[in-house]
């Protein structure tokens, strides 16, 4: 079901202590609310992020997983141990993880399905980089990226899946892609998902938009039709200006 979702991804911030003192802190700010609130701390903090969250409307979420079971991956974490520790759904599919870690769609398309087998939620990334937007690509690099990573799901399979729309130029920068080009790229991916699926299909898929959104932008970004939440970097690391972006909505 089509869900308002406000995610932080805290990426490699945040130690044991830092970590524990802004769960604290989100827990008196963020309001009960119809968002679903969701935050993705390191691998080693997930554990206690989880047990800390674990009464609350935060849910724990990862920031990448392994697309094998287990075995000899080292340095890897499967799906099996986020789900031994109460965690049931990651991100995938991130930029940075496609840029500094060669991540692609055919890698991402097996980690789809790893979580989708052990029956977690993915919040599936993609979104074009600076020079297809300018090359006037973008439309054309977002369709490859959801046919090569997704469009192999079931139906069934995609009540699973949340994607997030985050241009790599608009992620970090400052720079945020304006309301009427996240909707237009939110439109044209529901459209997609519909032709190759149904429309009743495509109108029950959150789409998130991530890239520099700050209490000041999110609500005329999640006030576009197509647009159901965020994915949230930097001002995730803030408690107030985290909570400012829920409430926005
Ligand atoms: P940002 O990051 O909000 O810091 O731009 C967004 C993301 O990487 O998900």
């Amino acid at each position: 079901m089509r869900k308002k979702i406000v995610a932080g991804n805290w990426k490699m911030n945040n130690d044991l202590a830092e970590t524990q003192a802004l769960i604290s802190d989100l827990k008196s700010s963020v309001p009960e609310t119809d968002v679903a609130v969701m935050i993705a701390p390191a691998f080693t903090n997930l554990y206690s992020a989880f047990q800390s969250l674990k009464d609350s409307n935060i849910e724990v979420i990862a920031q990448n997983m392994h697309q094998e079971s287990k075995g000899a991956y080292t340095g890897e974490v499967s799906a099996a141990m986020l789900k031994s520790i109460g965690v049931k759904t990651v991100i995938l599919g991130h930029s940075e993880r496609r840029e500094y870690f060669g991540e692609t769609d055919e890698l991402l398309a097996k980690k789809v399905d790893a979580a989708i087998a052990n029956g977690m939620k993915v919040i599936f990334c993609f979104g074009e980089l600076l020079e297809e937007r300018k090359s006037d690509k973008h439309f054309e690099v977002v369709k490859t990226q959801l046919k090569d990573a997704l469009f192999h799901l079931s139906e069934t399979a995609w009540e699973s899946i949340v994607l997030a729309y985050e241009p790599v130029w608009a992620i970090g920068t400052g720079e945020t892609a304006s309301p009427e080009q996240a909707q237009e790229i939110h439109a044209f991916v529901r459209n997609e998902i519909a032709d190759q699926y149904d429309q009743a299909l495509a109108d029950n898929v959150s789409i998130l938009y991530g890239g520099s959104v700050k209490p000041g932008n999110a609500a005329e970004i999640f006030g576009k039709p197509d647009v159901d939440g965020g994915l949230i970097g930097g001002a995730a690391l803030n408690a107030a200006d985290f909570t400012a972006i829920i409430t926005a909505f």
